[in-house]
């Protein structure tokens, strides 16, 4: 028997990101490769990547630095760089850093294998297609191991809303569903597996129409497959979100009371700008139609400030927004640069200005996740149990509404979904006790 070759991936930003590493470590292991969890001993290294703010992507090459010393050590290291800096980078990435053997984009990674045999033999390997092979019926099917109970699920590629910032739709190309039957199969095998709650990935997953219902009827079909207990998607945009998701929530059961829904600014001069097709106003209404659904639903955000032309009304008209939806979670950045997008042609802010704006706004949003967090204690929730946690006897998993819950269990509790009392809140967790 050949001993295994190592492959170390690290993976960037989003959560698609992390299901295609997984799926690009299954496809490596056809050619003899198994994961390990340091660069220092791998025989090959991938960063998959991420592009969406320029901070991101400067990461990948400060990293690729780091490597330059094991590659001197072991010239049979092989470096990839793959993901959406790879898609919008490409070759420049070699001209940059002539270490680096392989680029590949996030359509065409089950060309891996292929890529990889090219590189051992000495060439350069670069694939940046959008091909018109579906790369998920390329790609292996998938292992057969034990899982944990928590797993993410690729249905949605892609966007086509071309919000003025964003490189997304350059990077990833056009909104591309699966079929709803291999989502099924996928989700049926990943509760072989023992899996139990299952997030439905896609960069506008809402628009999916890969079943004649959309998302709504891949989550009702979802609903039928034994043995999977929750389900959740992300990530959604407010033009997306039709009646019969937003009934879901409220008659759904596996479908959790949890709702990323970006809406980036409060101020309708801005949104128009940011190619939003949608006003503040029409936000609210939505967000106030979905609470009519499912009330106790905790709903998360993205925010961006400092976006060319915002003025402090403009900023004061998205703080009044968040004051109004009061949001459980949230994200929020500087609006940041990207070469090739509609914005980046205009004005931009001081870095003062928009670190000062970043500051009220990130305070705020603070107050309204600990008010979420203090509300829960003295409640019931379900907490699906994933792993144990740092101190002994301590369990830890998450509740319906996505937050962390640590509670004193037994091991033998992880997969399995109970019933906690919560008895105190930290800044990012709550803690409970098995009733
Ligand atoms: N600058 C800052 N934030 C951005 N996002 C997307 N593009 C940019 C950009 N150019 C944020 C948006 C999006 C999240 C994934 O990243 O808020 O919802
Ligand atoms: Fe980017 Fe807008 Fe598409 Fe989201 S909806 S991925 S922010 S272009």
């Amino acid at each position: 028997m050949t001993t295994p070759k190592k492959l170390y991936i690290k993976t960037y930003g989003c959560q698609m990101n992390v299901y295609d590493s997984e799926r690009m470590v299954e496809a490596l292991g056809g050619k003899g490769y198994v994961e390990t969890k340091s660069p220092d001993d791998a025989d090959m290294i991938l960063l998959n990547t991420c592009h969406i703010r320029e901070k991101a992507a400067e990461k990948v090459y400060s990293e690729l630095g780091r490597y330059k010393d094991l590659k001197a050590e072991n010239p049979d290291l092989k470096i990839g760089v793959a993901g959406c800096v790879a898609q919008a980078e490409g070759e420049e990435i070699i001209r940059r850093q002539p270490m680096v053997d392989l680029v590949v984009g996030p359509q065409s990674y089950h060309r891996l294998p292929a890529m990889e045999d090219a590189v051992r033999n000495g060439t350069k390997a670069l694939d940046t297609d959008f091909p018109d092979d579906d790369k998920f019926d390329t790609l292996k099917k998938r292992a057969k191991a034990k899982r944990g109970p928590t797993a993410f699920l690729t249905v949605q590629e892609g966007c086509d809303k071309f919000c003025a910032f964003c490189v997304v739709p350059y990077t990833r190309g056009a909104e591309v569903s699966r079929p709803a039957d291999r989502v099924i199969r996928e989700a049926q095998e990943l509760v072989e597996c023992g899996v139990r709650e299952i997030t439905l990935l896609g960069q506008n997953v809402n628009a999916y129409n890969g079943h004649e219902n959309g998302l709504a009827g891949l989550i009702w079909a979802l609903d039928k497959v034994d043995g999977l207990e929750r389900i959740r998607f992300t990530t959604s945009h407010p033009n997306d979100m039709d009646d019969a998701l937003i009934e879901a929530h409220g008659t759904c059961d596996k479908l959790m009371p949890y709702l990323h829904l970006p809406v980036q600014a409060g101020s309708d001069r801005i949104l128009k700008a940011m190619n939003r097709k949608h006003t503040a106003e029409a936000y609210i209404r939505l967000i106030e139609k979905i609470r009519a659904a499912r009330p106790d639903l905790l709903l998360s955000g993205d925010f961006i400030v400092g976006f060319p032309g915002e003025t402090d009304a403009d900023f004061e008209d998205t703080m009044a927004l968040i004051r109004e939806v009061h949001y459980g979670q949230a994200y929020s950045f500087k609006y940041s640069t990207r070469p090739g997008t509609p914005a980046a042609e205009k004005p931009q802010l001081p870095d003062d200005v928009m670190d000062a704006r970043l500051q009220s706004l990130q305070a705020l949003l603070r107050e309204q996740q600990t008010h979420t967090l203090d509300s829960m204690v003295g409640k019931e929730v379900s907490v699906l149990f994933e792993k144990s946690g740092r101190e002994a006897g301590q369990m830890i998993g998450k509740s319906e509404y996505l937050h962390a819950v640590f509670a004193e269990a037994d091991p033998s509790v992880q997969g399995e979904i109970r019933r906690v009392r919560i008895i105190s809140a930290n800044p990012n967790s709550l803690g409970g006790i098995l009733v």
